[in-house]
C-alpha cells in the first residue's frame, strides 16, 4: 500500500505586537493550532505604538520582524492592528516568509456580521487615522458605511492594569469581570458615545488589547449591537495558508511557545501574559532595545 507521507514543518510561528494584547490572537492560535509552536515578540517597552508616528511604528516592526527571521520561524503574524496598518506591506516586501497581518481578517469579520451594513471601528489613535479599516472593509463592500472611534486610552487602562498585576486571575483563565470596574465602565461610556445614533450594529475591536475589554465594551454599547475581533479570522486564515502551503507541524508534533519582550520586568509579564494567554508562558526571554534597533533592513 502506498501511503503518502505529507511534508510537515515544525519551524515556530512568529508572533508579533507592541506589548501584551497580541497574546489575545496567540491564544487563538494556540487552541485552533494544537501542534503548532508559537515565538512571540511583545515590544512593551516601546508600547503604546498607537500615538507613535507610521515612521516609527514601521521601523519597530520590521526590527521586530527580523528578529524573528533570525530565529527561524517559518511565518509572521503581525498581531498588532496600528502595526499592520503602518508596516504590513513593507514588511510583506521585505520577508522571505510570508507576513500575516489582523486588518483584513478583522474587516472581513465585520461585514460578515453587520446587517444594517454599519460598522463602528474601536481602534488605536494611529489605526484610525491610517484610514486601513475603511479600505479593508470597503474592499469587501464598498456599501458599508465605517465609522471610526479613536481609543488609544484603552490601551492604556489595559497595560496599566496588567502591569500592576492586581485582580488577575491566578488560575490563568482570563476573566472579563477584571476590567469591569466604575473607572473602565464610565471611560468606555465616554469613549463610545460618538457610535451612538448611527444605526451601527456591528463594532469591530481594531486593536488586540480591546478583547480584554469586550466586558465593558459590550455595555456601553448595549443590546442588538455584535462586537467582533479578528483573533479568529486571523487563525482561519493563518491556518488556510500552512495547509495549502502544505507547512503545517504534523499531528505527531511537541508544540513549544516561547515568549520574547523588551520590557526589564519579565515577572510582570509572565503574570499578565500567563492570564491572556491562558496558561502559564514557560519560557520568557529579554530583548535589549539595541539589540532590536541594530536589525532595521
Ligand atoms: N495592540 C495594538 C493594536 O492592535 C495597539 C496597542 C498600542 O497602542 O501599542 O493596535
Amino acid at each position: 500500500m502506498d501511503l503518502k507521507v505529507l511534508p510537515v514543518d515544525r519551524r515556530p510561528i512568529g508572533v508579533f505586537d507592541s506589548g501584551l494584547g497580541g497574546l489575545t490572537v496567540a491564544r487563538a492560535i494556540a487552541e485552533a493550532l494544537p501542534y503548532e509552536s508559537i515565538y512571540y515578540v511583545g515590544d512593551t517597552h516601546r508600547c503604546p505604538y498607537g500615538v507613535r508616528t507610521e515612521d516609527e511604528v514601521r521601523a519597530y516592526t520590521l526590527q521586530a520582524g527580523n528578529w524573528l527571521v533570525e530565529r527561524g520561524v517559518k511565518i509572521i503574524v503581525i498581531a498588532c492592528n496600528t502595526a499592520t496598518a503602518s508596516a504590513l506591506k513593507d514588511a510583506q516586501r521585505v520577508f522571505q516568509v510570508p507576513v500575516i497581518g489582523v486588518i483584513a481578517p478583522g474587516a472581513r469579520a465585520a461585514v460578515h456580521t453587520t446587517r444594517t451594513r454599519r460598522v463602528g471601528v474601536l481602534a488605536t489613535n494611529l489605526t484610525i487615522r491610517s484610514g486601513a479599516y475603511t479600505r479593508a472593509i470597503h474592499s469587501i463592500d464598498a456599501g458599508v458605511e465605517v465609522y471610526g472611534c479613536p481609543a488609544s486610552a484603552f490601551v492604556e487602562v489595559v497595560e496599566d492594569a496588567l502591569a500592576s498585576g492586581d485582580r488577575l486571575n491566578q488560575d490563568w483563565h482570563s476573566d472579563e469581570g477584571v476590567f469591569m470596574t466604575p473607572a473602565v465602565r464610565a471611560l468606555a461610556g465616554q469613549i463610545l458615545q460618538p457610535l451612538e445614533g448611527n444605526d451601527i450594529d456591528t463594532v469591530v475591536l481594531g486593536c488586540t488589547h480591546f478583547p480584554l475589554l469586550a466586558a465593558p465594551i459590550r455595555e456601553a454599547l448595549g443590546e442588538g449591537v455584535r462586537v467582533v475581533s479578528s483573533a479568529e479570522e486571523t487563525t482561519l486564515e493563518l491556518t488556510e495558508t500552512l495547509r495549502r502551503r502544505e507547512q503545517l507541524a504534523g499531528s505527531d508534533a511537541l508544540p513549544r511557545h516561547r515568549f520574547a519582550t523588551t520590557s526589564e520586568d519579565l515577572a510582570s509579564f509572565a503574570v499578565a501574559g500567563s492570564f491572556i494567554f491562558g496558561k502559564p508562558l514557560r519560557s520568557i526571554e529579554h530583548i535589549e532595545l539595541g539589540e532590536l534597533e541594530r536589525l532595521q533592513p
